[in-house]
């Protein structure tokens, strides 16, 4: 039947992926299985999921999702080894040292980069390193080892696994200027370091109409398509890695269209571009995003509802994968 990530046959091989997370809900994993090629672990690899005490590296959880990519042959998008969030407290109240702190880097990347050789199709190797005025976030690893952590983890990453696709990723990169140039700025500094960056994820992390905590509408199709070549002009690929597209709950019918034209959109801006490798939205149902939570009265954002009932997003974002 039809299926999103069988729908891309115009523009070749794009991957099409969801967050994941491993729960007793069986239609997700049925979803999952006929509409998706592709998966990033919604939590389960981060640095407080693998090393919650120094040297300690807890896998069984990361491994369910390792064995559950080879078992439905899906695609991971491996996230996140050096990040300022979901950070655990030894090592974000250390105080370690310049040294101290690049040695903990590479035993961390080392330790999980090794664990997933040949699981990881791609890696986001360092996570929203940007402020918004494209300058560099100040955090525990900016404000101790200096940019050269960037392409230190990126180094660090190619030496444990010299297949996977390595990333650098951000959210806003789609419409903030300013922010996309520091991206494009990452890029060059780590290839100046010889060091190689294989990709720029964009996040997508966007609203249909303005929220408390986002500008509305997103961006158009031309905006999209800039954002995404303003980067990959420098040589790497890039992706959406996390998309989800909120609104002021509760949904109207009128939202939800908007909506699902804003997914068209972004769908057709990646088939637009060559070195737009594929897109990941960022979940399955409304019932598990992340928003609602974080942003009290936002949320809907997502391609199924509570009820994993497709909404017009979803046939939204098939049309822009289709192009029609
Ligand atoms: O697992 C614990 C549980 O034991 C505890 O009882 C509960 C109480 O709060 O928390 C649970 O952990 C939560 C975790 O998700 C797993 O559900 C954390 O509180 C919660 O903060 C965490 O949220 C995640 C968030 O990243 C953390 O920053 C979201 O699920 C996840 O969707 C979100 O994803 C991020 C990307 O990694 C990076 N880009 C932005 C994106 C959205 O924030």
């Amino acid at each position: 039947g039809d299926s999103l990530y069988k729908g891309i046959t115009k523009a070749g091989r794009k991957f099409v992926g969801t967050a994941l997370t491993l729960r007793n809900e069986t239609t997700e994993g049925e979803i999952i299985k006929q509409e998706f090629n592709s998966f990033t672990p919604e939590n389960a690899m981060k640095w407080e999921s693998t090393e919650p005490s120094r040297g300690n590296f807890t896998f069984a959880d990361a491994d369910r999702y390792a064995a559950y990519a080879k078992k439905n042959h899906l695609q991971i998008h491996c996230h996140t080894l050096v990040w300022h969030s979901q950070l655990p407290k030894w090592v974000s109240d250390g105080g370690f040292d310049n040294k101290t702190l690049i040695g903990i880097m590479e035993d961390h990347i080392k330790a999980i980069v090794t664990r997933y050789k040949g699981s990881c199709t791609r890696w986001d190797v360092v996570n929203e390193a940007l402020n918004e005025n494209g300058t560099y976030r100040s955090s525990l690893w900016l404000d101790t080892i200096g940019e050269a952590y960037l392409p230190i983890a990126f180094r660090l990453a190619k030496k444990y696994d010299n297949k996977a696709k390595l990333f650098y990723n951000d959210y806003n990169l789609e419409y903030n200027a300013e922010k996309t140039a520091g991206a494009k700025r990452i890029v060059k500094l780590i290839k100046s370091y010889g060091v190689k960056i294989d990709g720029v994820g964009y996040q997508a992390h966007l609203a249909s109409e303005t929220t408390k905590t986002a500008p509305g509408p997103a961006p158009d199709q031309k905006t999209l398509e800039a954002a995404l070549r303003a980067t990959a002009d420098e040589g790497v690929d890039v992706a959406y890695t996390e998309i989800d597209v909120r609104l002021n709950t509760p949904a109207t019918a009128e939202k939800l269209a908007v909506q699902a034209a804003t997914y068209q959109r972004i769908a057709a801006s990646c088939l637009a571009v060559k070195k737009c490798i594929g897109m990941t939205v960022w979940g399955i149902s409304d019932k598990y995003s992340w928003i609602p939570g974080v942003f009290a009265g936002e949320g809907a954002a997502l391609l199924w509802d509570e009820d994993y009932n497709k909404k017009p997003a979803y046939y939204g974002f098939l049309k822009g994968i289709k192009g029609n």
